[in-house]
């Protein structure tokens, strides 16, 4: 079965530069759900591509490459990508994946299926294409379009058929009667057709209409000389369409809400505020944990067993162990907490960090490129930056790794079961040694041996009964 996906289209209606179906829908580009449910169903597949077709060839690739069952079942020597050269409408854009199979030595035979999907379809699903296909062999179709009835037609292809219902054809809006606008069912922008039926109606269609473009719509309905049907969708999720801004919104809630049921029944995912809440399709869950509201799982993302993630929290190509406590409002981007962990509530982890098992990392502290030894605790109000702590050390709060000089980033090594006291400035580079002691208030410049004390302290001044002579003091200047 030969397998096309239309995505050379700009979607002007979406007021953008971007090409529309890189939009992307949970975290994927529009156009990837219609792609991997080819990719699962024919060999070869055709991907139309025109408007800023090298990144809408790079982004599917990219997202396809992400994928074990897509790798295993070959996609890129299952891929052939086809430039339209002009955007004459999808009638054109399946004429030059036809074409250019055949230029490029694939036999096709008469009796050959094709599938062919519009681009825009990010819920589409190979299940709901299986039933789609299964009703057109049942039938013995030569071609068939999948439909589906809507209160808001509007923009869409109608169907139109005779009294008995047969399908007649398909009629686009802006070529549309009063009388046929108000027709409620509509095209879904997902074909079957045999081979034959496709190439000769493709030679028949013309751009007589009012966007002077070629419809493959044109070439179904009993005009076509072919078997032809309208087969009606029972899952009507599956062709949400995206033609503007509103319809990606609709088109996002509704697969992100796919998304989250999937995790839920099959891990025991559970969200407290399943819409307040965002999981990419690239984020990996491995078993059950809480998700509060408010949460972002952003990109590659992994998550692990009994995790708990209390809310308002943005987690990007992170990666949380087992039994991880995410408290209140964390923002976690390249990240690697390990299993038993602690953070937050207010923390922030960038890239390159890594907290140890057991390890914990409290409020208003942030770790970039620094890792936490295993039972380490950096509590409260905290930055350490380019470091590296060793296991059960205890850094206090307030201290600072004064990592850059201005020119450039240096090193700060604190080993195991080290003490570091509140307010201390470590500058970097810098090593603590194991169970090392700084104390508090220090402004750390050398290195401190394994075992040592290091303190720094200025020389206190207390003067008895002062305090009430230096407001008297102050209040007379002000006075003056
Ligand atoms: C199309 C159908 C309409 C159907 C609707 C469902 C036609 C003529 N009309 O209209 O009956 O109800 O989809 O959403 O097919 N594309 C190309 N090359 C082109 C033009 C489009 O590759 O020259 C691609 C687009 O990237 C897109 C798909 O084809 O993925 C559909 O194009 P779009 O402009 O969205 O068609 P609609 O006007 O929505
Ligand atoms: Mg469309």
């Amino acid at each position: 079965m030969i397998g096309i996906l239309l995505a050379a289209g700009r979607g002007t209606r979406m007021k953008s530069d971007r090409p529309k179906v890189l939009f992307t829908v949970n975290d994927e580009p529009m156009a990837f759900p219609a792609y991997q449910a080819l990719l699962e169903l024919c060999n070869p597949v055709g991907v139309v591509i025109g408007y800023g077709g090298s990144d809408v060839k790079a982004s599917l690739l990219e997202r396809a490459s992400e994928l074990m069952n897509l790798k295993s079942l070959g996609f890129q020597e299952k891929t052939i990508f086809f430039t339209q050269q002009e955007l004459k409408g999808t009638g054109d854009a399946v004429r030059t994946a036809m074409q250019g199979f055949l230029r490029g030595g694939h036999k096709i035979d008469p009796a050959e299926e094709v599938i062919i999907l519009n681009g825009d379809l990010p819920l589409i699903r190979k299940q709901t294409l299986d039933y789609f296909i299964a009703e057109a062999r049942k039938q013995s179709l030569d071609s068939a379009c999948m439909t589906f009835t809507t209160m808001n037609p509007s923009g869409l292809g109608r169907i139109l058929r005779d009294m008995r219902s047969v399908f007649e054809g398909i009629r686009e809006e802006k070529d549309a009667s009063p009388s046929e606008k108000k027709i409620r069912e509509v095209n879904s922008g997902v074909y079957y057709f045999k081979a034959a039926a496709l190439l000769n109606s493709l030679e028949k269609i013309s751009d007589n209409n009012q966007q002077k473009e070629f419809y493959l719509t044109d070439t179904l309905g009993s005009a076509s000389g072919f078997k032809s049907e309208a087969i009606r969708c029972p899952f009507k999720w599956d062709l949400s369409g995206v033609n503007n801004a509103y319809e990606l919104a609709i088109a996002r809630s509704l697969s992100q809400a796919r998304l989250q049921k999937n995790l839920a029944e099959n891990l025991g995912v559970s969200f407290a505020d399943p819409l307040s809440s965002f999981v990419s399709a690239r984020a990996q869950f491995e078993g059950p944990c809480v998700v509060g509201p408010n949460v972002q799982i952003l990109g590659r993302s992994k998550i692990g067993k009994e995790v708990e993630i209390v809310g308002s929290s943005l987690i990007e190509n992170t990666e949380i162990q087992d039994k991880v406590l995410v408290d209140f409002s964390c923002v976690l981007r390249s990240a690697v907490l390990k299993q038993g962990s602690k953070v937050g509530p207010f923390a922030h982890l960038r890239p390159e960090s890594v907290v140890g098992e057991e390890a914990k990392v409290g409020n208003f502290v942030e770790l970039k490129k620094t890792t936490l030894g295993k039972g380490a605790k950096v509590n409260h109000l905290a930055y350490l930056g380019d470091a590296d702590v060793g296991e059960e050390t205890n850094i206090g709060c307030g201290t600072i790794t004064c990592n850059y000089d201005g020119v450039m980033k240096h090193q700060t090594h604190i080993g195991k079961n080290a003490f570091i006291g509140s307010d201390t400035q470590l500058i970097a580079p810098i090593t603590v040694g194991d169970n090392a002691y700084v104390a508090s208030g220090t402004t750390l410049t050398e290195d401190v041996p394994a075992g040592a004390l290091a303190l720094s302290r200025a020389e206190l001044t207390v003067k008895a009964d002062y305090a009430n002579r230096l407001k008297a003091r102050l209040k007379s200047k002000g006075s003056k």
